[in-house]
């Protein structure tokens, strides 16, 4: 079953919420290779970038932290951490030896992990980006008054 974006799951910020649509993609292409029996060749490709776009999306993300009172931003990174390494370590094994690893074993954990990546983890952090953002634009429009 491939992943679905939803207004649900949008953290009100337009680049992460970007970042979160292309990371579902990405998943679903995964997919898309694995189902259609694509080769190993395109799986390990789109797991390359898979593994490149997450990691450039929770460097975004964590930069943002640093705007923001969002009070777990530790605990928040740690998970970042864990995943990047799990993540990688996947890549580098399918690398090594496809027949090593079960991609829809993979793919069932990668699903799971990116909705609740954003449904819940981040969106724990949307309201402290809102509220920054707001404070912007005061700022800004007094500046322009
Ligand atoms: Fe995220
Ligand atoms: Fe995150």
């Amino acid at each position: 079953m491939l992943l679905q974006w939803s207004e649900a799951l949008e953290v009100g910020h337009p680049i992460i919420d970007y970042d979160h649509q292309m990371l579902i993609g990405l998943v679903n292409e995964l997919d898309r290779a694995v189902q259609m029996g694509q080769g190993a060749e395109k799986v390990a490709q789109v797991l390359d970038r898979l593994s490149q776009d997450i990691e450039t999306h929770f460097a975004r993300e964590e930069k943002l932290f640093e705007q923001t009172a969002y009070p777990l931003v530790e605990k928040h990174k740690q998970h970042h951490r864990d995943i990047e390494n799990l993540v990688r370590t996947f890549q580098a094994a399918y690398e090594e030896n496809p027949a090593s690893i079960d991609l829809n074993k993979l793919l069932k954990f990668l699903k799971e992990w990116l909705m609740k990546h954003i449904g819940k983890l981040d969106k724990g952090y949307a309201p402290y980006v809102e509220k920054t953002e707001q404070k912007t634009d005061y700022v800004q429009r007094k500046d322009f008054a």
